[in-house]
């Protein structure tokens, strides 16, 4: 009976370090790693630039403004002088160019706020998917129709690997070891 219960309480005690163990594992793992932001972000932006104005209703191609999605890791956002080349003279009255143009005289850059991020340990070359035909929208949803860009992915690893295993439609290949997308 003494040592059956003396072997209990030793059973609940063993389970105290080891949980313990486990917490600060978890606690160190997730500091270290942080998240993918989240399908569904969609913040306001300082200057509510419209894409559908700009793509569809003037025609303007993706890489015009993200001019380097085709040739290196980062895609690039526009520089103030490409969007002032026009907008010095068109919509000059409006309150968000008013806002685009008070950034521009001040000489900053407009203080667009990220939505799509993958944490530091995960690589993506945006080159190397533009350069296989996977479509800016495949990965972005339908940016061209969007008042405010929207998260329309979740970027988890799920995600990214069931594309590279030929799951997606039209399918792909890319390598999938873990060296692939982790330091
Ligand atoms: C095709 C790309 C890709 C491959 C291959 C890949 N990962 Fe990941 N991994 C990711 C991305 C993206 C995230 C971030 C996911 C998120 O935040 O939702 C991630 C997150 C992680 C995390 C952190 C999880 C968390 O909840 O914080 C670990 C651990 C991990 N991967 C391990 C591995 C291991 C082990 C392998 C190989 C078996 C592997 N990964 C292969 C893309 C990849
Ligand atoms: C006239 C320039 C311009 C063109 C053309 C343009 N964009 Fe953008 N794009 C921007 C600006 C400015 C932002 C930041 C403000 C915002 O989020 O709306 C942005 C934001 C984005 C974002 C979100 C970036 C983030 O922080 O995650 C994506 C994705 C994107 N654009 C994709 C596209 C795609 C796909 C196309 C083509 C269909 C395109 N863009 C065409 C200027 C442009
Ligand atoms: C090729 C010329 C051109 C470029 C380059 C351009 N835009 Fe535009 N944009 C326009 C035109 C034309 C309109 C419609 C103006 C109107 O309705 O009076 C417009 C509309 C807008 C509007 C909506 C104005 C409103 O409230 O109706 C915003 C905001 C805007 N642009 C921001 C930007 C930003 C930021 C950039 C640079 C990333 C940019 N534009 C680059 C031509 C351009
Ligand atoms: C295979 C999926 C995929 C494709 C294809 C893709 N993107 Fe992305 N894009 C992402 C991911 C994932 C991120 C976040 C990257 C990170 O945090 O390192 C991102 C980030 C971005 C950003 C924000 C970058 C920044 O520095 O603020 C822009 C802008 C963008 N993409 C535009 C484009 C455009 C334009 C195209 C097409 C020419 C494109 N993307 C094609 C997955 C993709
Ligand atoms: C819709 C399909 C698709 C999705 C989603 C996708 N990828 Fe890819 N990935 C590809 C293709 C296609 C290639 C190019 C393969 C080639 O050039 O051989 C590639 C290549 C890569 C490479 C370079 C591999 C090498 O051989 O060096 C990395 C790293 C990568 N992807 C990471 C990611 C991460 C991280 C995600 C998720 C955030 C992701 N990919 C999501 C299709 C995809």
């Amino acid at each position: 009976m003494h040592s059956r219960l003396l072997m209990k309480l030793r059973r609940q005690w063993a389970a105290v370090p080891a949980f313990f163990a486990l917490a600060a594992l978890a606690a160190s793992v997730s500091a270290y790693s942080g998240a993918s932001s989240r399908a569904g972000n969609s913040p306001v932006q300082p200057v509510r630039f419209p894409h559908p104005i700009h793509v569809q209703t003037l025609k303007m191609n993706c890489l015009y403004c993200h001019f380097a999605a085709n040739k290196s890791p980062d895609p690039g956002m526009p520089a103030m002088s490409t969007c002032m080349g026009c907008h010095t003279v068109a919509g000059a009255a409006k309150p968000e160019i008013q806002k685009l143009a008070g950034y521009w005289t001040r000489q900053q850059p407009v203080p667009w706020i990220r939505i799509h991020k993958l944490p530091e340990y995960v690589k993506f070359p945006h080159m190397r998917h533009v350069g296989a035909g996977v479509s800016c929208q495949t990965c972005h949803g339908n940016v061209q129709n969007m008042a405010q860009v929207s998260q329309s992915q979740t970027l988890g690893m799920g995600w990214c690997v069931s594309c590279h295993t030929g799951q997606s439609n039209p399918p792909f290949r890319a390598r999938y070891d873990c060296s692939t997308c982790h330091h």
